[in-house]
């Protein structure tokens, strides 16, 4: 076995390590630390089948079924499967999965501590994960918006990211923009939060899963959001995962920002998620 830290401000990789070597409490508490220590953590080419995946998952405390149950694992709820992929002429699963910079679920209440991502199928050229660590991003802030956010709260939605579904036919685009808030209202999280693990503030707060801060106008939201993708996506600080077969990544859903990249037409890719509440 042979770990490393991938970057200075993000991600632990572990190598050589099997299905089998995972049942060591030892073992698998060094990877939970490394999760709580560095936000996310790289098992490479660990076969695994969704039974395994699961019961991984379920040693970091309760596995969650996805908020939309079409996307969910035909045999295992646990599952969200994303792909590009069909099989028999039926999509796999749910293509363009989290193309954006985000937080996972920040527009639940209480979203689910963890995620994990299993690459079933998985090009080598295309496809790769970027990930960014929330507290690097809050100490690179500019002091003057430090004081600014100070207290303040963000309301995050899925609004803006909300697909059309079968049974949004016949909807004009106001109606379904109306269902969605119905069915999934904003909700309000400190911008600014602090890891309990570690202790560092860390931001909360990605353009497309937020309406607004609370208490700046539309020219303040807009100079933030600003600020907040360059500092996200500053290449200095971007962990670039390029998958190999059998990945499998755990990151803390809070601390973490990330987004898929682009896939070419005609190349397939699946992975395998689960997101898991605190135990
Ligand atoms: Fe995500």
């Amino acid at each position: 076995m042979h770990r490393r830290d991938l970057t200075p401000f993000i991600g632990v990789e572990y190598t050589g390590v099997t299905y089998e070597d995972l049942r060591s409490e030892e073992l698998f508490a060094d990877v939970v630390d490394s999760v709580h220590r560095r936000d996310l953590v790289v098992l490479r080419d660990i076969r695994l089948t969704p039974e395994q995946q699961i019961g991984l998952a379920a040693r970091l405390g309760t596995p969650v079924p996805f908020l939309l149950s079409d996307w969910r694992h035909p045999e295992f709820a646990e599952i969200l499967v994303s792909s590009n992929e069909r099989r028999k002429n039926k999509p796999v699963g749910v293509p363009r999965v989290g193309n954006f910079w985000h937080q996972d679920s920040s527009y639940n209440a209480r979203p689910a501590e963890y995620t994990v991502l299993h690459g079933v199928n998985v090009p080598a050229e295309h496809g790769h994960t970027l990930f960014a660590s929330a507290a690097d991003v809050h100490d690179r802030l500019p002091e003057e918006w430090k004081a600014r956010l100070e207290g303040l709260t963000g309301r995050h939605t899925l609004t803006r990211q909300q697909r059309i579904e079968p049974r949004h036919v016949g909807l004009s685009i106001a109606e379904m923009r109306a269902l969605v808030a119905h069915e999934y209202p904003a909700v309000e999280h400190p911008v600014v939060r602090r890891d309990a693990f570690t202790g560092r503030h860390f931001l909360y707060a990605a353009r497309e899963y937020m309406e607004a801060v609370v208490g700046l106008d539309a020219n303040g939201n807009e100079e933030f959001f600003d600020l907040v993708d360059s500092l996200v996506q500053d290449p200095a600080h971007v962990y670039e995962h390029h998958w190999t077969r059998d990945d499998l990544l755990i990151w803390k859903t809070a601390t973490t920002y990330h987004r898929a990249t682009h896939l070419p037409e005609g190349v397939g890719r699946t992975v395998h998620r689960i997101s898991v509440a605190a135990a």
